[in-house]
């Protein structure tokens, strides 16, 4: 990263994580750990730059799972230590939304920004890049565990948010309907849907058991326009009640068609504005962090050798 420019957004993904339908925190600190040398060398070769070169390092503090951050905490520590160069602590969450000042068109302040991902599903109030406060948020499930659990439940592999969307865009979205939980303010809860499908599905497959072959494509399209209405439903309310029309939406959910398209729908009836960052910068990526540190840099936010992984780090 040179002056807010992505000079290289490698990516190593975990496919060890597929046969136990969700991610197993031992197997993903050990796969960081393998992944952490080579994948920070072929980033400097692609970039073409030296380690001396550098000006600082970011990393991911947190929020996510102990293991993982610890082997990023520790080389990002040892690395800047050995370069004498400053440190800066990055959130995951605020680097999700932060993915937007990566290409233009840019966000204007204020905006408030969906942020939803496997772990958290957040309205965001975001006034400057580094003041953001969350306004809305799951009170269980994060959306994206109710798409991956959702999934598993049709017996589709992990992580099967993006195959959920994939059957929906063949199938109709109004064939099945779910019940919703409905939550006060601008609170979201997941939990009661993913026990709705699974009674669902037991019920019809019990009648009928190829249910799940037969209905793939209308099953997934039902699924998923629940949740993206559930969504898109508190996101309308956080929006009328600040009376902020410039809209984004961030984390790796944000790259489902679903939502994208009933945003943009709901964009043209509400006179939003609204941002949806590149395929590449939805779901986790080394870019975000990057511009999050470039803004923390810029604001002398640096943190020193003390510093430790927070697993709940909030922001
Ligand atoms: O932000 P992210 O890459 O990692 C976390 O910070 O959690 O988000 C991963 C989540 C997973 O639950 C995955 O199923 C979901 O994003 N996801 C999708 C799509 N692409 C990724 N969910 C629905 N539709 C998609 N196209
Ligand atoms: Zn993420």
């Amino acid at each position: 990263m040179v002056n807010g420019k992505v000079l290289n957004n490698i990516i190593a993904t975990q496919s060890v994580h597929e046969n136990y339908g969700g991610v197993v925190p031992e197997l993903a600190s050990r796969a960081h750990q393998q992944n952490i040398v080579p994948v920070v060398d072929q980033a400097l070769k692609n970039a073409a730059i030296d380690k001396n070169e550098l000006s600082a390092i970011s990393f991911t503090r947190g929020p996510g799972l102990l293991g993982a951050l610890l082997v990023g905490t520790s080389f990002a520590k040892s690395m800047a230590l050995a370069l004498d160069i400053p440190l800066i602590e990055v959130n995951h969450m605020q680097a999700h939304i932060l993915a937007h000042f990566i290409e233009d068109p840019q966000p204007e302040f204020p905006f408030l920004c969906l942020t939803v991902s496997g772990g958290h599903t957040q309205i965001v109030l975001v006034e400057s890049h580094l003041k953001m406060k969350v306004i809305g948020e799951t009170k269980d499930d994060a959306v994206g565990e109710a798409f991956d659990k959702s999934a598993k439940l049709l017996g589709l592999p992990y992580p099967g948010g993006p195959l959920i969307d994939k059957y929906a865009q063949q199938g109709n979205p109004d064939r099945f309907s779910f019940p919703e939980t409905s939550m006060p303010g601008l609170s979201y809860s997941f939990s009661g849907i993913k026990t709705g499908i699974l009674y669902f599905l037991r019920d019809e497959l019990k009648k009928n058991d190829q249910f799940i072959n037969e209905n793939l494509n209308d099953i997934c399209a039902s699924i998923q326009q629940t949740l993206v209405g559930m969504l898109l439903q508190k996101l309308r309310k956080a929006a009328r009640k600040h009376n902020i029309k410039q809209i984004a939406i961030a984390g790796g959910v944000s790259a489902n068609s679903g939502l994208r398209k009933t945003l943009a729908e709901m964009a043209k009836s509400e006179g939003w504005t609204t941002y949806v960052p590149d395929f590449q910068y939805c779901t986790d990526n080394a870019g975000m962090i990057g511009i999050a540190g470039h803004y923390k840099y810029l604001a002398g936010e640096f943190v020193d050798q003390k510093v430790s992984a927070l697993p709940r780090m909030k922001f």
